[in-house]
């Protein structure tokens, strides 16, 4: 048989055995009627792998090891959005709300008398739903996931009556997204609660929507009513004007939208709307957690754009916290992940605003000297959204009031010293290597999901094989294979989980520089900064050389002392070094990537000087870094242009020395669409 025969039939049988792989497991997991044995998906799987391991270059996009793939892989389909979904900024009171208006205004060059019309909504509680819809048809229904890639629960959105399955009318798009909130209406919250057991109650509704959502038997979704509300555009090729011509298109498709909507174009109407809202929340069916302002026109809000992860052109304004008053029963301490010593109250179960609450955190041990918190005292607590209820003061101390909680000299896990740090509120424990709720929490945060994102690999599990030996440091993960025997036999383990379990591991060993550096823990090192640090260093091995060059460190901009004595404290450890040197040679991390595409400006050192009419000069330089230009102070024989507004000043005089390109504010605009 010559070459090309032998690989068109190995072909076939890859996706023979990817439609087979995946009918068995959407057998397995969403209808719960096998029809094979655990034995014989497990030879499909082999048979799979090593025809991919041995034919690399004929892997299939719909492989069952393609996280892009089928439902085999992870519990659900992942799917990329089209456009990504961000996250919105928090207002909390009428000035940051002025704020947000007046920073729009600047933004765009216009006068702070001048109108913008804004869209005001409630905001609702829920998970974010992106509904993907292909020539009138509902082809995916993707949560957010981490904004880039979400998971496809389209199984268990046929079962949302409110959602079309199909938009009828005329002017349909070709492809559209429409993006929305899924939740739990309160009365039905209870109704489901009613009927769970003590240990599987929500304890709201937003976490038994996400709770139904993510089932992977969709007539268990069946029974929980899942409601639907569209507030925003995704990716479309069809052009909207603005958002009120958008929802005209939804009443069309009858796609819900919320209908206590308002468009307004001054403060005082943005926030006599706030406080209406406020005043019926509770007569609301659904909870809600704020108002939604979005600016109502498309092209402003393309011109505006992100910072990080949130728009520009939008912003909540958050309700003040609900609260009510309980009884402390315990305080518990716990050790995070980072070493930190946290006090966490035990509560009598009371309900906030349709919420259970029964924890609350009490931050640090100066806050419950301050508050002289004792056990069996009668306490105020407060819950602000998804945030962990606080406790704000003690209403009633009780007669039999516990004894003053006194700071712990020993880490209550591993009995290690503790030490409080000079400036900082928080105790901590002094042994990252050997203390075991540090290692969880280390070990669970490496591979969240923001993380490495090892679907089906949470705190349960991970709790379970580190009791067992299995895994102790990060890199152990990655060699779970040699325990298969013993997992199969685990309660709750069989082949298939454990297929599963290791198909996921082997997927998160493809990772972007900065999700890498955010998934090794490091104290200070958010995702923020983790970005920072990738978008400095661009590779893994140049990050690594430079993490005990503190003059290095230092040169980076918005990397603080803190940040950096972390970074140098933590590749100082021995411990750390060795397992680097172990994931890297088993992870495959990606360069990272500095700009999208290609423009006129990409990579171009530019300048601007003088007035431009037009565009702030924010406008301006948020614009020249989406199209991948740098932008520099003082002109030199490396400025490749000079953009001048009026009245200009010296650096035209030195450009035209240097026989610098010069662009006017037209020119400039004009290239920019190039
Ligand atoms: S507009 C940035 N309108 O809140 C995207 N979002 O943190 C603009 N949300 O993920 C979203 N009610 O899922 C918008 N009326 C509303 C909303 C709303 C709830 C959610 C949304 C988003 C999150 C932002």
């Amino acid at each position: 048989m010559n070459l090309q025969n032998k690989e068109v039939k190995i072909t076939k049988r890859l996706k023979e055995l990817a439609l087979t792989i995946r009918k068995h497991n959407i057998l397995y997991h969403q209808k719960d009627n096998p029809e094979i044995t655990d034995g014989e998906f497990d030879k499909l799987i082999k048979e799979n792998n090593e025809l991919e391991k041995k034919y690399p270059h004929l892997i299939l996009k719909e492989s069952p090891n393609n996280s892009l793939g089928t439902e085999v892989s992870n519990k659900f389909e992942k799917i990329e959005h089209k456009a990504k979904m961000l996250s919105l900024a928090n207002a909390f009171n009428k000035k940051d709300l002025e704020d947000f208006v007046d920073r729009i205004k600047k933004f765009l060059n216009k006068s702070s008398s001048s109108k913008i019309d804004f869209i005001c909504e409630p905001k609702i509680d829920g998970l974010s739903l992106n509904l993907y819809y292909k020539k009138g048809k509902l082809t995916s229904a993707t949560t957010r996931g981490d904004g880039t890639i979400g998971e496809n629960v389209i199984n268990n959105i046929y079962n949302v009556t409110d959602i079309p399955k199909e938009l009828i009318s005329s002017n349909v798009p070709k492809e559209i997204e429409i993006r929305g909130e899924i939740y739990l209406e309160k009365k039905d919250f209870f109704v489901l609660n009613s009927k769970l057991l003590d240990n599987e109650k929500f304890s709201n509704p937003r976490n038994a929507a996400a709770g139904s959502l993510r089932q992977l038997d969709p007539n268990i979704t069946k029974n929980r009513p899942l409601k639907f509300i569209a507030h925003g555009l995704g990716y479309s090729n069809k052009k909207y004007s603005s958002i009120e011509n958008f929802y005209n298109d939804l009443k069309l498709w009858k796609m819900p939208f919320n209908e206590i909507i308002e468009k307004v174009d001054t403060i005082n109407a943005m926030y006599i709307f706030y406080k209406k809202i406020e005043n019926i929340r509770s007569k609301i069916n659904y909870d809600i957690d704020g108002i939604v302002y979005k600016v109502n026109d498309y092209n402003i809000q393309n011109r505006l754009g992100f910072v990080g992860k949130n728009p520009r052109w939008a912003v909540a304004l958050k309700f003040s916290a609900e609260k009510t008053s309980t009884k402390i029963l315990e305080i518990d301490l716990q050790v995070g992940r980072t070493g930190a010593i946290t006090p966490v109250a035990r509560l009598e179960t009371v309900n906030i605003g349709g919420v259970l609450v029964s924890n609350a955190s009490l931050h640090n041990f100066d806050e419950i000297e301050k508050k002289d918190i004792r056990i069996n005292d009668l306490v105020e607590i407060q819950r602000a959204g998804d945030v962990i209820p606080q406790i704000v003061k003690v209403i009633k101390k009780s007669k039999n009031r516990g004894n003053k909680i006194l700071l712990p000299t020993n880490c209550p896990t591993c009995k290690s010293p503790t030490i409080k740090e000079e400036d900082e509120a928080i105790l901590r424990c002094t042994n990252p290597n050997d203390c075991k709720d540090q290692i969880i929490g280390q070990l669970i945060h490496f591979s969240s999901k923001k993380s490495l994102n090892i679907d089906g690999f949470g705190e349960k599990q991970i709790k379970q094989f580190y009791e067992l030996k299995f895994i102790r440091k990060i890199e152990d993960i990655f060699s779970l294979q040699k325990y298969k025997k013993q997992i199969i036999t685990l309660n709750g383990w069989g082949d298939l989980s454990f297929n599963n379990l290791i198909i996921a591991i082997n997927n998160s060993k493809n990772i972007e520089l900065d999700k890498f550096i955010f998934s090794l823990g490091i104290r200070y090192i958010g995702e923020t900064i983790s970005k920072i640090l990738a978008k400095e260093f661009l590779d893994i091995n140049e990050f690594l050389k430079n993490m005990s060059n503190k003059d290095r460190l230092l040169l980076i901009d918005g990397l603080g002392p803190k940040a950096i004595n972390s970074l140098l404290n933590f590749f100082k450890r021995k411990t750390n070094l060795i397992t680097l040197n172990k994931l890297i040679k088993i992870i495959n991390v990606n360069n990272f990537k500095k700009i999208n595409k290609l423009s006129f400006f990409t990579n171009k050192n530019i300048i601007f000087t003088g007035t431009l009419k037009k565009m702030s000069r924010e406008e301006c330089k948020y614009l020249a870094q989406q199209l991948g230009a740098k932008i520099t102070s003082s002109i030199s024989k490396n400025t490749d242009f000079l953009i001048v507004g009026e009245k200009p000043g010296s650096k035209l005089k030195k450009a035209k020395e240097l026989k610098i390109n010069i662009l006017t504010e037209e020119e400039w605009i004009k290239k920019t669409n190039q």
